[in-house]
């Protein structure tokens, strides 16, 4: 089959490089021609683990190609999936639909043969109605005379394990009421038919909204652990057990049960926002949302105040040193989209406290983002003189730090362990004071 992948970002890349390794003939499109150049160098984008090699060897195969050109990469593809962004819109909360409709619109223009367009991008429902209309009203059916249905087929990739996730998902979610798009996505997936990947076929706009309701419920799930983590700092009990105890009931599930810094990156903080914005115009509100996305906000900075106080309070903390471990908003991605790390360090510096930050792979993308904050070319070198070091983000190669090193380069022996990566008794008995999330 062939499959055009409009929109070359993270998306539109792991999906495109997942279809041709199975067997699909794909190309991948994207309006910036100096990211379509930089493609064709072999030269990446994003960092994913194995994207790179998976994109290399389809492209030596001959199954994987980029362009800048929207009309060239359609002609006679079976599937046009659109992949670009659906930011949150400043000021409201809404998803910016501006890049779907726009590519909504390229497509009706350009479309010389049957086809299925489907949106891989998270978008709100009714939003496939629109797209439906917009190549409808360019006259690609009716006066061209060619057969298109327009499919919802929902992404649940988490980044850093987004190649496994998309060969082997937990479900394929298609929307469709149409059985020509129906037969073109059966085509599309059959590699994972085969598989016996779980496939849901529902209407388009269930199909929608699954994907906003899984992430928030999703989103829900790390909050309330979170809330317990507060309580159980309060009552003293331990929030690992009080996981372990609640996630083996198979009705809560063990999964995403960890306490820590509060959620971010690309995905839960705006499809929340998207979500609340969609039922509240639906006039059937989301409370149970609306608090979720006001708790994880205030967690984030009232990271940061723990921090404070492990330095000893507000007055104490003034000119101290913070050693700060890891920055993108979780490991094995250099996203720092929404990271809790931000507002812990923007928090840290309003109080006055001097930040050094290393993280494995998101320091460029972070240095825009915290002009206060300065960046070490290593974790111990963050670490010489430091009055507290704080694990923000739970990178493999911060699990085994050498702690009598640590001792020996910072100043004060504090440890805030916002991910409850070390064991209480092994950091106390190496001479660390030693601060983590939930455990009492
Ligand atoms: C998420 C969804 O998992 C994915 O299905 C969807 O398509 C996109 O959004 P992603 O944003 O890549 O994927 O990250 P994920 O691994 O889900 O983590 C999201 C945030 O929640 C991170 O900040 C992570 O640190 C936090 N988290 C996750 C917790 O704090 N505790 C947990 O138990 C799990």
């Amino acid at each position: 089959m062939k499959i055009a992948m409009v929109g070359s970002g993270y998306v539109g890349l792991v999906s495109g490089a997942c279809f041709a390794d199975f067997g699909h003939e794909v190309i991948c499109i994207d309006k910036d021609q100096a990211k379509i150049d930089s493609l064709n160098e072999g030269v990446m984008p994003i960092y994913e683990p194995g994207l790179a090699a998976l994109m290399q060897s389809n492209v030596e195969a001959g199954r994987l190609s980029f362009t800048a050109s929207l009309a060239d990469g359609i002609a006679g593809a079976h599937a046009i999936f659109i992949a670009v962004g659906t930011p949150s819109r400043r000021g409201d909360g809404h998803a910016d639909l501006s890049f779907v409709y726009a590519v909504a619109e390229e497509i009706g223009a350009n479309l010389a043969n049957d086809t299925v367009v489907v949106t891989k991008s998270t978008v709100p429902v009714g939003t496939g109605d629109a797209v439906e209309r917009i190549i409808s009203d360019s006259g690609a059916s009716s006066e061209r005379g060619h057969r298109v249905a327009v499919v919802s087929n929902p992404e649940f990739l988490r980044e850093g394990a987004a190649i496994g996730d998309f060969k082997r998902p937990d479900r394929i979610v298609i929307g469709t009421e149409d059985e020509f798009g129906r037969d073109v996505m059966h085509e599309v997936y059959r590699p994972l038919f085969l598989n016996q990947s779980p496939i849901l076929f529902t209407s388009r706009r269930s199909a929608e909204l699954i994907k906003y309701a899984a992430n928030a419920f999703l989103a829900t799930k790390i909050t309330f652990i979170n809330e317990m983590a507060d309580l159980c700092e309060k009552v003293g009990a331990d929030v690992q057990d009080v996981s372990r105890g609640i996630g083996s009931d198979g009705r809560i599930g063990p999964k995403f049960l960890h306490a820590g810094p509060g959620y971010g990156g690309s995905c839960f903080p705006k499809d929340t926002l998207a979500l609340l914005k969609t039922a509240e115009d639906a006039g059937s509100p989301s409370r149970i949302v609306e608090a979720v996305v006001k708790v994880n906000e205030t967690r984030k900075r009232s990271m940061g105040r723990k921090v404070v106080d492990a330095l000893g309070g507000t007055e104490a903390a003034r000119g101290k040193k913070v050693a700060l471990l890891g920055l993108t908003f979780k490991p094995n991605t250099d996203d720092m989209r929404d990271s809790p790390a931000i507002a812990v360090a923007q928090t840290l510096s309003d109080a006055g406290v001097r930040v050094v930050a290393y993280d494995p792979e998101g320091m460029k993308l972070a240095r825009p983002l915290m002009l206060e904050v300065e960046m070490a070319y290593d974790p111990y070198a963050a670490i010489d003189g430091a009055d507290a070091v704080v694990l923000v983000t739970e990178w493999d190669a911060f699990r085994a730090l050498d702690l009598s090193r640590i001792k020996g380069l910072a100043r004060t022996p504090v440890i805030v362990d916002l991910r409850n990566i070390y064991s209480p008794q092994t950091v106390r008995e190496a001479g660390f004071t030693y601060i983590s999330v939930g455990r009492a």
